[in-house]
């Protein structure tokens, strides 16, 4: 019989905490009951075939060599928190507040209570929930630390249109998970801690399709009902390691994270097209398809033309301008947001674009400076908030998030 996976041992560790911890709830005349049913169901020759593990009990590992949350598989919900530090916390200030959230964080991703935790029945189930410590350049001059070039706000683009209230920050929480409930409490508690020592600037709110929803893998789609993420380097591999992990200083085994907040105008997206709609990214909304392919993952051919000799992929096509010669790559792990209309429109949504790159100067900046200069997309999209932080790497257990920069 092959060995149990570690999913599999969390998630039975998961439920013997659960029956645990939740055993005292069953009282009274329930408690009786409840007693009567598990001796029937411990009888050997009623014993039921194990139960499937339910989304809840999932769990990613907190501790390592990289912070979850950035090879992880996107999970269905995520809350971006970012905060600017009280003026009076120095650098001892500052380790006390990364041990508090690393310790909370470090709980909750794995199914237990925060201490203190004013809510522990919700923090029983994980969900997959992930938290993840990214710093803006406040916090590295805090701490007295060298920050790498790129952590600067990024250069003015023309197409920007940023607001305050999305932008910059000097701590980032990222908190993901597969369920709204389990990220909500785990927010809570991390706002809660984080309250003596900062203020919350700006949360942004997003998802993705629920869990469960469709197949693991598939890649997520966008609220103009685009295939989004197709050409992203795959985790686990050495082409991701490259193109993600940073390598020097303080820094090594952490990454640099770009979080723009792009409105999408979808009243206007209305009046076009389905072909306006597909020229515009260069792919099909069908499937994702390259114009010049069938399915989702065949390479797009720029150099294809049409029988009057236009590329099939037009010059303005997002995929064209993104990819410019191929020597930019990025990360892209984005989530949609959707909130109350404003102003008679039927929508006011969008994307919390997220990529995570090892030098953005080098990586993302040049991409976006090409997108600025040209793209179809921005007759439909507008950058409304935009932050740069840096992203630790891992901790190992006993320790915390961001240690190196202290070292
Ligand atoms: C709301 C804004 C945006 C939307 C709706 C959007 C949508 C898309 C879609 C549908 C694709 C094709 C499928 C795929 O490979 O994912 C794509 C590709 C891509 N996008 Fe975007 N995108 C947006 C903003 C951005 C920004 C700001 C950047 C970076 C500065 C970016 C970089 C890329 C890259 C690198 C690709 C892959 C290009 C390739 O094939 O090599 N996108 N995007």
């Amino acid at each position: 019989m092959p060995a149990p996976t570690e999913g599999a041992r969390i998630r039975r560790a998961g439920s013997t905490r659960r029956q645990f911890l939740l055993g005292g709830a069953v009282a009274g005349v329930g408690a009786v009951a409840a007693v009567g049913a598990d001796l029937v169901l411990n009888r050997p020759d009623t014993a039921p075939a194990p139960a499937a593990p339910m989304n809840g009990e999932g769990t990613v590992p907190f501790h390592g060599v990289h912070q979850a949350g950035i090879d992880t598989a996107a999970q269905a919900h995520g809350v971006f928190a970012a905060f600017d530090l009280h003026a009076d916390i120095d650098r001892e200030g500052l380790i006390r507040l990364l041990r508090i959230l690393t310790d909370d964080a470090a709980r909750l991703t794995q199914g237990r209570p925060a201490l203190a935790d004013s809510e522990p029945e919700l923090a029983l189930s994980p969900a997959n929930l992930t938290v993840t410590f990214g710093f803006g350049p406040g916090l590295v001059a805090r701490a007295g630390g060298a920050a790498p070039a790129w952590l600067a706000p990024l250069p003015p683009f023309r197409v920007d249109r940023l607001r305050p209230e999305f932008s910059d920050g000097d701590l980032l929480l990222q908190i993901a998970g597969d369920d709204p409930l389990t990220v909500a409490h785990a927010t809570r508690m991390l706002l809660k801690d984080a309250r003596g020592f900062t203020d919350l600037r700006w949360t942004q709110q997003g998802f993705r399709r629920a869990y469960g929803t469709e197949r693991p893998g598939t890649t997520m789609r966008n609220l103009f009902g685009q295939v989004d993420g197709t050409t992203n380097p795959e985790p686990g591999t050495a082409d991701f390691d490259r193109v993600v992990w940073a390598e020097d200083g303080w820094l090594a085994g952490g990454t640099g994270m770009v979080v723009r907040r792009i409105r999408m105008d979808l009243d206007k997206w209305d009046r076009l097209d389905r072909s306006g709609r597909d020229a515009s990214v260069g792919r099909t909304l069908a499937n994702g398809a390259p114009l010049t392919g069938t399915e989702e993952f065949d390479e797009p051919d720029f150099e294809a033309t049409t029988t009057i000799g236009f590329p099939v992929i037009p010059q303005f096509a997002h995929i064209r301008r993104a990819r410019g010669d191929g020597a930019e790559r990025i990360f892209r792990r984005a989530y949609n947001y959707d909130e109350r209309p404003v102003g008679g429109e039927v929508s006011e949504s969008g994307l919390i674009f997220v990529s995570f790159q090892a030098d953005i100067d080098r990586q993302f900046t040049p991409m976006q400076k090409r997108l600025d200069e040209l793209d179809l997309l921005n007759e439909w999209t507008v950058p409304i908030g935009s932050a740069v932080f840096a992203i630790p790497p891992g901790c190992r257990e006993g320790g915390f998030v961001g240690e190196t920069l202290f070292a």
